[in-house]
C-alpha cells in the first residue's frame, strides 16, 4: 500500500516533470517571432536584406496610421470581391510586431477564392450581409459556416480557405493576422498563373484532365499586362 502510494507519487512527480521539461526546452513559435525594441519601423527602400525589414531611424504617427481601409473596395472584377491589405507594406510601424489587418468586400455573388496563407492565423469580423465560409483541413475535411453581420470565424494557419457571399445585398469584413505579412497564395493563380508558367502536363495529370483544359484555365487567369 505504502509502496503503491510511494511508486505512484514519484510517477506524478516525473510526470509534472517531463510536462516542464518539455515546455521549457521546446520554444513553439506560432507567429511572426517576438520584436527584441519598443519598434522598428520598416525602411521598405532600405537594401539590407533579413526577416522583415531594416529600421528607419525616425519615424512619426503616420508610420502607425492608416485610413485605407475605411471605405469599401471596387469589387467589380471576375471574382466580384476586392482584399484591401492594411499590412507592414502600408503601414511601416507594423514591421517586428507580428500583427495586421485587411478589409474584404464581396459584391452579391461575390467570391474570395480558396486561398492561404503561410504565415498567419486569420479572424474575421463580418461588417456587413452574409459569407458563406470555410477552411478545408490537411485531412482534407472541409469546415464550412454561414455567418451574419457581428460574427467571428477564424481560418487557422496555412489552411486553404475562402469566402463567399450568396446573399443578395454587398458584403464585407475586417480580417486580422497575427503576422506583419500574411502572405496569400490563391490556389488557382498560384497553379494556372505562375511565371514561368508551371508545365501544362504537370496540371493536366494532376487534375486529370487534358491539357486543352489546362491551356483554357490558364487562359482566364492569364496575368494582366
Ligand atoms: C533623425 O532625427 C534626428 C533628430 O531630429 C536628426 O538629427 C537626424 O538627422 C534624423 N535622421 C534621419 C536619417 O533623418
Ligand atoms: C471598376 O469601376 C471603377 C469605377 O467605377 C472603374 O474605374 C474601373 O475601370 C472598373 N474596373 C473594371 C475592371 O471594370
Amino acid at each position: 500500500m505504502a509502496a503503491a502510494g510511494k511508486l505512484s507519487v514519484s510517477s506524478v512527480i516525473i510526470m509534472v516533470m517531463v510536462v516542464v521539461l518539455a515546455a521549457t526546452i521546446s520554444n513553439p513559435v506560432s507567429a511572426d517571432p517576438d520584436l527584441l525594441q519598443d519598434v522598428c519601423v520598416a525602411d521598405l527602400n532600405s537594401a539590407v536584406k533579413m526577416n522583415g525589414f531594416a529600421c528607419k531611424a525616425n519615424f512619426t504617427a503616420t508610420d502607425f496610421f492608416f485610413e485605407g481601409i475605411a471605405k469599401p473596395g471596387l469589387t467589380n472584377n471576375s471574382m466580384g470581391s476586392l482584399v484591401t491589405l492594411a499590412n507592414v507594406m502600408k503601414i511601416p510601424g507594423l514591421n517586428t510586431l507580428g500583427v495586421s489587418m485587411a478589409r474584404i468586400d464581396y459584391a452579391p455573388g461575390g467570391l474570395n477564392p480558396p486561398h492561404t496563407h503561410p504565415r498567419a492565423t486569420e479572424i474575421i469580423f463580418v461588417l456587413e450581409g452574409e459569407l458563406d465560409v470555410g477552411f478545408i483541413t490537411t485531412a482534407n475535411v472541409l469546415v464550412p459556416k454561414s455567418l451574419k453581420k457581428g460574427d467571428v470565424y477564424v481560418f487557422p494557419k496555412s489552411l486553404v480557405h475562402f469566402q463567399k457571399n450568396n446573399g443578395k445585398v454587398p458584403a464585407a469584413v475586417i480580417a486580422a493576422f497575427n503576422s506583419q505579412l500574411q502572405g496569400t497564395q490563391v490556389i488557382a493563380t498560384t497553379l494556372f498563373a505562375a511565371t514561368p508558367p508551371v508545365p501544362d502536363n504537370v496540371l493536366a495529370m494532376a487534375f486529370q484532365i487534358g491539357n486543352k483544359e489546362v491551356d483554357k484555365i490558364k487562359s482566364k487567369f492569364a496575368p494582366k499586362s
